[in-house]
């Protein structure tokens, strides 16, 4: 297989691109602002929203599957940016496009927050109903794939988690261990219901999608929810650090530019029929978590 995964520098693109030089593919990855190298890995530095180099690049390397992780992934940048954001809709045009000139099946990393969280739980063919402009991004991505004449595959995510692989980065679970081996303070919502899914059990996921081509939309997420609270007492629980540092928050009682929905739930039945990838639970992911990140928090390799 030759891939292409965009977002190499990024939380899952670091993972996807490792896990398919691990299986001895042909992997090339983009970074924009950071440079960064993977074992196995072609880095090829990529502004995505320039659509002329995003073509002669993909043209270049020729790929069977582009695995698109690229994006601004900070709804409250995105809120406080709307420039920026825009990034989000340009760069999927572009990398689409450029997956149609060169005939290569796309595996498009979208959102749960694609959902407004009123009505729980969402199946892959429910209406969308964004809240943030994040993820009126994500949806516009979303609909730009559905006029595509490549084949393609949509996989909405949500909360990603595991042991950052560049210091820059920081995922949910690293922020908890951090703080809490720091003695510091964790306010961590009990009203916000999402579903944890470990960056090696998603990279799993999306590499399957493009090994088979497969078609649709997939719901790659934890299949069973929990609140960010709950998440961080487990991390808490598993890594043997004090939960008395994670103070119950409610939403309602902080101010984010950016809306969020409550809860987001996402029926996950049909993806893992179609999946031979087994979705991790999040007490399972977080288990896995002990054995892949080290004392001082980095990634045991
Ligand atoms: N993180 C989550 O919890 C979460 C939840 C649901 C869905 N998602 C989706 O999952 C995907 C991956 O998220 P993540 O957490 O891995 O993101 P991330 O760690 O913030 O990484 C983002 C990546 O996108 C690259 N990028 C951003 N804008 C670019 C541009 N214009 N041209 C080229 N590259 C660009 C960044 O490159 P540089 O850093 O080198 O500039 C980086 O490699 C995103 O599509 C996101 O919407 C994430």
């Amino acid at each position: 297989m030759k891939i292409l995964v965009t977002g190499g520098s990024g939380m899952l693109g670091s993972y996807t691109a490792t896990q398919a030089a691990e299986r001895g593919w042909d992997i090339s990855a983009t970074y924009s602002a950071h440079e960064v190298e993977l074992p196995g890995v072609k880095m090829i530095q990529l502004d995505l929203s320039d659509p002329g180099s995003t073509l002669a690049a993909i043209e270049q390397i020729g790929p069977d599957a582009i695995i698109h992780t690229a994006a601004n992934a900070k709804p409250d940048d995105c809120e406080l940016h709307k420039d920026r954001a825009l990034a989000n809709v340009l760069s999927a045009q572009n990398v689409f496009s450029a997956a149609e000139r060169v005939g290569a099946h796309i595996v498009h990393v979208s959102t749960d927050l694609v959902f407004d969280g009123e009505c729980n739980p969402y199946k892959t063919d429910d209406t969308p109903g964004p809240v943030n402009y994040y993820a009126l991004t994500k949806l516009a991505a979303e609909v730009a794939l559905f006029a595509s004449s490549a084949t393609w595959a949509i996989a909405r995510t949500s909360i990603i988690f595991g042991p950052r692989k560049f210091p820059f980065l920081a995922s949910f679970s690293d922020n908890v261990i951090d703080s809490l081996r720091a003695g510091k303070m964790v306010n961590a919502f009990e009203d916000q219901v999402r579903a944890p899914i470990p960056a090696w059990n998603l990279a799993d996921v999306l590499l399957e999608l493009a090994e088979r081509q497969l078609k649709g939309i997939y719901h790659a997420v934890c299949p069973e929810s929990c609140t960010r609270l709950e998440f961080a007492q487990k991390v808490a629980e598993v890594f043997g650090l004090d939960a008395s540092l994670l103070n119950p928050t409610a939403m309602d009682n902080v101010h984010t530019p950016a809306r969020r929905p409550k809860a987001l739930v996402l029926d996950t039945h049909s993806t893992q029929a179609a999946l031979n990838t087994r979705l991790l639970g999040f007490k399972e992911g977080v288990l896995e978590l002990l054995n892949r990140q080290d004392a001082s928090g980095k990634e045991i390799l």
